[in-house]
C-alpha cells in the first residue's frame, strides 16, 4: 500500500532538498568558490579544499537532487505500490547516500571540516 503519508515525506524530502540546493547555489555565487572557478580552473583542481567545495560538493549535490526529482517522476508513473516503494527507495536511497558522502562533516580534513555548531 503506498499511502498519503508515503507520498507526502517524499514531497518534504524533494522540498528540503530543493531548499538545500538553493542555500548552496547561493554560497556557491556570492562566496569566493565561483571567483576562482573562474580565475582558473587549473589551480582550483589542485587544491583539494577548493576541488571539494567548488567541483565535488556542487557536482555531487547536484546530482543527488537530480535522483531525488526524476525518482519522484517514477514513483508517480510507477504501476503498482509495491513499485512505487521500490522507485523510492532506490532513487532516494541513491540521493541520501551521496548526500551523506558529500557533506563536509567535522570529521573530515582539515580546510574541508566544518563544525556542527560553527562559531560567529
Ligand atoms: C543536498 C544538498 C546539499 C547539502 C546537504 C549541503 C550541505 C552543506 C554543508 C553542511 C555545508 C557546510 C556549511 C558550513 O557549516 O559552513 C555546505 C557548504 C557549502 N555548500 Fe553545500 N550542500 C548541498 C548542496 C550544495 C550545492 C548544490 C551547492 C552548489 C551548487 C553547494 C555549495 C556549497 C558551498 C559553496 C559551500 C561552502 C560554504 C563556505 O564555507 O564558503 N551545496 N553545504
Amino acid at each position: 500500500m503506498y499511502t498519503g503519508s508515503d507520498n507526502k515525506s517524499s514531497l518534504f524530502f524533494m522540498i528540503s532538498c530543493d531548499i538545500q540546493l538553493l542555500l548552496g547555489l547561493i554560497l556557491y555565487f556570492t562566496g569566493m568558490w565561483f571567483e576562482k572557478v573562474k580565475s582558473g580552473m587549473g589551480a582550483v583542481m589542485k587544491d583539494p579544499t577548493d576541488r571539494f567545495f567548488a567541483v565535488e560538493h556542487a557536482m555531487m549535490m547536484i546530482i543527488a537532487w537530480l535522483l531525488v526529482h526524476v525518482g519522484r517522476s517514477m514513483v508517480k508513473r510507477a504501476g503498482t505500490d509495491a513499485q512505487k516503494h521500490k522507485r523510492t527507495l532506490i532513487y532516494f536511497g541513491l540521493a541520501l547516500i551521496l548526500i551523506l558522502a558529500m557533506i563536509p562533516w567535522p570529521f573530515r580534513q582539515p580546510g574541508i571540516a566544518r563544525q556542527f555548531f560553527p562559531q560567529f
